[in-house]
């Protein structure tokens, strides 16, 4: 099953229920998929690309319009809406654009739902080709015996499906390759421990779980011969990604273990640098409280950014759909 999916409305994993139960969520309206976007029921930001394209087809099916001005002029409205529902990651905003531009195109209200519908479908589909050909590509960088550590979710649920630094893994796996995984448990929601290690085993893939502060135990003692990460925005000078993922690339180098990084074309955005991109910042509760449990003073001061950039002077190699693309970084 793919993680969202469009069946008279959208449908989404509710990733929020994994590991205990794979559930299905439907939204009729835009309201809900922003709900289930900032609750993180869909997140990882390939999946939040399909999310903001689909978002876009949403919005021109949930109402009726009295004409065709006025349901163009509720799109762009809307768009903006969902492309800010999470700042970091710059697919969502990626996949709403290119939804919005075709749908305004239409010359009825009939036919901008059509062509909206038919564009999201459309970005949904190639999400699942481009994984298949970033796995194949990254494939080409591990060797039969390698034990992979990977950080944060980028499976199937991160994406539409297949994954990109564990379609990287899948891949080497599918040409015949031994891999094994080393999952961080990725605090303070655990993408991980929820989402890693159940997909992997799943799929019958070797996955052993540590806690984010064991990676420079487990590189020390040489368990782990290269790092995959994924990213949400790579910049002129970094990759953007889960927060966490900058340490472990010091400690990688550190270690002289290659540090990886798989993401499809639409995640760069070469006019920025690190700086000029808004770190979204979280609630307080996600670090105090693990369910009912008071995990600190109620009271205590928090920051919780969900995200860090790692420069690309730590970084071996960017896997793409295209190509490998290596040091020194000329894009
Ligand atoms: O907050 P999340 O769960 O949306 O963060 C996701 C990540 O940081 C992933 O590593 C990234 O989106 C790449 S997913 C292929």
């Amino acid at each position: 099953m793919r993680t969202i999916f469009w069946k008279d409305c959208l449908w989404l994993i509710d990733q929020t229920k994994l590991p205990e139960k794979e559930e299905l969520i439907a939204c009729e309206t835009v309201d809900e998929l922003i709900d289930a976007i900032k609750r993180l029921s869909i997140r990882g930001a390939p999946a939040l690309e399909a999310a903001g394209a689909y978002g876009v087809a949403l919005a021109s099916h949930e109402r009726e319009f009295s004409d065709l001005e006025e349901m163009k002029r509720y799109l762009v409205e809307k768009a903006k809406i969902i492309a800010s529902a999470r700042p970091t990651a710059i697919n969502l905003s990626v996949g709403v654009e290119r939804v919005l531009e075709k749908a305004l195109s239409g010359e009825s209200i009939e036919e901008v739902r059509k062509i909206a519908l038919k564009e999201a479908e459309r970005v949904a589909e190639e999400d699942v080709e481009r994984n298949k050909k970033i796995g194949k590509n990254g494939a080409k960088l591990l060797e039969d015996g390698d034990i992979v550590l990977t950080y944060c979710n980028t499976g199937r649920f991160a994406t539409v499906d297949w994954g990109t630094a564990l379609g990287v893994v899948r891949s080497a796996i599918e040409d015949g390759k031994r891999i094994k995984v080393f999952a961080c448990e990725t605090r303070p929601l655990n993408q991980g421990s929820r989402l890693t290690c159940y997909e992997l085993m799943k799929d019958g893939i070797d996955v052993t779980l540590i806690t984010d502060s064991a990676v420079g135990m487990v590189m020390k003692k040489g368990l782990v011969s290269k790092v995959i990460v994924g990213a949400d925005r790579i910049v002129k000078d970094a990759v953007f990604n889960k927060i966490g993922t900058y340490t472990i690339a010091i400690i990688a180098r550190y270690h002289k273990i290659p540090f990886y990084v798989a993401a499809p074309k639409s995640t760069f955005d070469l006019n920025r640098t690190a700086e000029e991109v808004l770190i979204e910042e979280r609630s307080r509760e996600e670090l105090i409280y693990c369910g009912e449990k008071l995990l600190a003073p109620r009271e205590v001061k928090v920051y919780n950014p969900a995200f860090d950039f790692t420069p690309l002077e730590l970084v071996s190699a960017i896997i793409t759909e295209e190509r490998i693309i290596y040091p020194p970084y000329e894009f």
